[in-house]
């Protein structure tokens, strides 16, 4: 989830050409067509116009993702025919904990937000507008993924596919309420271009619930911590919608506990070594993206009064002693090499980042970023194997007598 080059394209009704992030602020209108860092959106639309709707895309690792998985083997794993472990009746509770919708008002705005991104300027606007822009395409993704998920299922599981919607539901509301959050800046998203013009990465139906489970918990936990550091310190409420985030990061709960319930219906993804090697693997993708992501934007977190650092290993830590609560093996992310080794793929990032930057032509600038990879790999290595914390649910043992037929 990191760098990315823009397609931005002005809204002739708004404004009939560029540049958009212009400094007579408010009277221009843009449609982001891609998610985009702001710098590299302000250089695309500083090339003017069309030439900079036509910006190359470049995706990274580090980006944030649409997700599509194998529908036919989801359908066979939902099959209450095939697969007895389906506590159906857990999940006709959880269904009507989603039916209740309990943010069904929760997301309504005030006058507060235009009046507040207003006054927010120089170069935290730009990232402000970053995280709004990122914020809103992580969501996005997570509405097409369960949406598309709740149409697949509806013949052989329709509670599961009901709740499935009613998740969808949820992310649309958040990522259309980002959305507005974009439009107090002049900004918006296009989503219906996104859905078309965006790569969609392929997943297999258990890394599907490995990944979406880490990251409902780690936006549970990034939300709520957010929340409750403005509520003790106000000073930095900069922008109402970190307001809203109290109520908002409980579906990010709700939709963690719904795949923690898939996940125990699923024994074979939690019960073997291979499950524990899968669980450590996702978990270290998910926390080094974050950190690595996160530690390119420390004016956001800083605008907003964190340490960028001391705010993501609070939200590590917090995430990983949830997901011990259903993964068979965690990592040991409290032991202080995690944090080392973390910090040290900080530093060779920025090595990578700056050679980017540089002049040299693509072959001298793929040498030099040769051994920075090698070294990025061997960390990424290191902190892999560290010891890992056997975890698992607690009543997991329940569904073990279950697997013997
Ligand atoms: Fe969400
Ligand atoms: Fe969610």
């Amino acid at each position: 989830m990191a760098t990315e080059m823009a397609l931005v394209k002005p809204i002739s009704k708004f404004s009939t050409s560029s540049p958009i992030f212009s400094n007579s602020r408010y009277g221009k209108f843009t449609t982001v067509r891609m998610s985009s860092t702001s710098q590299s959106t302000a250089k695309a639309a500083a090339k003017g116009g069309k030439k900079a709707a036509k910006t190359a895309i470049k995706e990274t690792l580090l980006t944030p993702r649409f997700y599509t998985t194998d529908f036919d083997e989801m359908e066979a794993l939902f099959n209450t025919e095939i697969n007895k472990n389906l506590n159906q009746s857990e999940f006709e509770a959880l269904l009507q904990e989603f039916k209740t919708d309990y943010n069904q008002t929760h997301f309504v705005r005030n006058k507060e937000f235009k009046e507040a991104a207003d006054k927010i300027d120089g170069p935290l606007r730009q990232i402000f507008v970053e995280f709004l822009e990122r914020s809103c395409t992580a969501e996005f993704s997570g509405f097409l993924l369960y949406k598309e998920l709740g149409r697949r299922l509806k013949k052989t599981n329709p509670v599961v596919a009901e709740i499935f919607s009613l998740m969808s539901r949820d992310e649309a509301r958040h990522a259309g309420f980002l959305n507005k959050g974009l439009s107090d800046f002049n900004l918006a998203l296009d989503l219906g271009f996104l859905t078309k013009a965006r790569k969609y990465t392929f997943f297999k139906p258990k890394f599907i619930f490995y990944a979406t489970y880490l990251s409902e918990k780690i936006g549970y936990w990034r939300y709520i911590t957010i929340y409750r550091h403005l509520k003790e310190n106000p000073e930095y409420q900069c922008y109402p919608i970190f307001k809203y985030f109290e109520n908002w990061c409980q579906d990010e709960n709700r939709h963690g506990d719904f795949f923690s319930a898939l996940l125990k219906a699923q024994p074979q993804f939690l019960n073997d070594w291979k499950a524990k090697l899968w669980s450590r693997f996702f978990c270290l993708s998910v926390y080094v993206t974050m950190y690595l992501n996160d530690c390119q934007r420390t004016a956001f977190y800083e605008g907003i009064g964190l340490n960028t650092k001391e705010f993501d290993m609070h939200v590590i830590i917090e995430t990983n002693r949830t997901t011990a609560r259903i993964f068979p093996a965690v990592l040991d992310v409290e032991n202080p090499e995690f944090k080392r080794r973390l910090d040290k793929m900080v530093e060779i990032n920025e090595q990578l980042l700056a050679v980017g930057e540089t002049s040299d032509i693509p072959l001298v600038k793929n040498l030099k970023r040769i051994p920075l990879i090698a070294a990025l790999a061997s960390e990424l290595l290191a902190m892999y194997l560290m010891p890992p914390i056997e975890s698992g649910s607690v009543d997991f043992a329940e569904f073990e007598p279950q697997l013997v037929y």
